[in-house]
């Protein structure tokens, strides 16, 4: 299902030096006894989930099927990412089948919440309000505006259309939501926000959008069983974890996680979250950026051709996308284009993926990895997410970082509340 290319890697340590160290964590991921062992809820999730909340997930689903035409997330970080990367990843960034998805709660852009206002006013909506916290500004600010929109629209119905995901007895959104007799979906205390897409934080707002779930669920399953080893010669997934680390050990501070498609470029905005806030602190950390090729080659292509070489690429390559377009011929070929007629679009992607790698790699002297995924199915898309997860907690455990926390967020959030005047 995913397969890692390490031949350009340029790595000056063999990954076989690693295994020791690999096989103590592996055992501390597996086992729960590592650091941050109370977060670690998402390891055997894909077997232990709630299937009482998943039926209730699509019993809901089926339920308002036909009665809306536009779902509302409400939802900041690991209580968004990963929803809208699925999503635009299985499904594209233009849907045809009548639902659009438009996420609010992670901005405090009075234009933009303007918009969506105004774009919404005549459609048919559901909201899911996602906060495991229960009290995010961010969320909560948009929560309130589309609540009040939902109930001058809906009235009495707007209980109806408006579901809660957040922690199963505390905190301010479940109070609220249980006092307005919302529909409540649970994330569970062991499994924080940047673990958390295949609980209801990703399923609802997923089935809302007929993404088959089930699928992306036995997708997170067979990669919980087939990465079950410590064995690096077997387990990509830690080989890339290792391959990170010791290209950070010989100065490669920064990580491009290259994507060939505009509909990959929310799976980067997931990916960065996911490997910025469990990898970064202590002083420590690659940073994590994202590039779209070939778009950004004609932006960022210069600066990773010829620049400061600090980095490396990580090239998420996805080798079969849905839909293709065959390249048309044309009697007068005024533009000089016809040495391309009659080829695949994603043929000519691939040429430009293959010169790309070797302009990077051999001219350019740049490490580059190459994790290859099979498509974009919601079943693959499961499997890539849990790879994602295992790899990000075994390459912090190799750092000794404990993935599972981000104390540093809560800087800013002092400052804003002090200016904001909150208690
Ligand atoms: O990964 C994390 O824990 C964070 O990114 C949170 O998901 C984010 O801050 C939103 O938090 P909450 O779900 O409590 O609103």
């Amino acid at each position: 299902m995913i397969s890692l290319d390490l031949r350009n890697a340029k790595l000056n340590e063999d990954l076989s030096s690693w295994q020791e160290k690999v096989t103590k964590a592996h055992h501390d991921l597996r086992e729960k006894t590592g650091a941050g062992n109370d977060f670690l809820g998402w390891v055997d999730w894909p077997v232990n989930y709630d299937k009482e909340e998943f039926e209730r997930i699509l019993a809901l689903k089926k339920r308002m099927e036909g009665k809306y035409d536009t779902v509302l997330v409400c939802g900041i970080g690991g209580s968004y990412l990963g929803a809208r990367a699925a999503l635009e990843m299985i499904k594209g960034l233009y849907p045809d089948d009548g639902v659009e998805v438009i996420f609010v709660g992670n901005t405090f852009s009075h234009t933009y919440l303007t918009q969506v206002l105004n774009h919404i006013k005549d459609k048919e909506v559901v909201l899911n309000v996602i906060s495991k916290s229960g009290t995010t500004t961010e969320t909560s600010v948009s929560f309130r505006i589309f609540k009040q929109f939902m109930e001058e629209k809906y009235g009495a119905e707007a209980k109806e259309r408006i579901y809660a995901t957040t922690d199963k007895a505390r905190g301010t959104l479940k109070e609220l939501a249980d006092a307005e007799g919302y529909e409540t979906f649970v994330i569970p205390d062991n499994i924080g926000g940047r673990y958390s897409v295949f609980t209801a934080v990703g399923l609802l707002p997923l089935a809302l959008a007929n993404v088959d779930i089930e699928a992306l669920m036995k997708g997170s399953y067979d990669a919980y069983k087939e990465l079950d080893t410590a064995d690096l010669d077997k387990n990509p997934a830690y080989q890339y974890a290792v391959a990170r680390r010791i290209l950070d050990n010989m100065g490669y501070k920064a990580e491009y996680f290259v994507t060939y498609h505009l509909q990959l470029t929310m799976i980067a905005e997931w990916w960065k979250q996911l490997f910025g806030e469990s990898e970064g602190k202590d002083g420590k950390g690659i940073l994590p950026t994202s590039a779209c090729f070939t778009t950004d080659l004609h932006s960022l292509g210069q600066f990773i051709q010829e620049g400061s070489k600090t980095e490396f690429e990580t090239i998420f390559y996805i080798d079969d996308m849905s839909d293709d377009i065959v390249f048309p011929s044309d009697d007068k070929d005024l533009d000089h284009m016809n040495y391309l007629a009659g080829k695949k679009l994603s043929w000519v992607s691939e040429m430009a993926f293959e010169g790309t790698l070797s302009a990077h790699s051999d001219d350019g002297n740049n490490p580059n990895m190459v994790i290859h995924l099979k498509d974009n199915s919601a079943y693959s898309f499961g499997y890539m997410i849990y790879f994602f997860f295992i790899a990000c907690g075994m390459t912090c455990y190799l750092l000794d970082i404990n993935p599972f926390n981000q104390p540093g967020v809560e800087v800013y959030k002092k400052k804003m509340f002090k200016l904001l005047g909150k208690n």
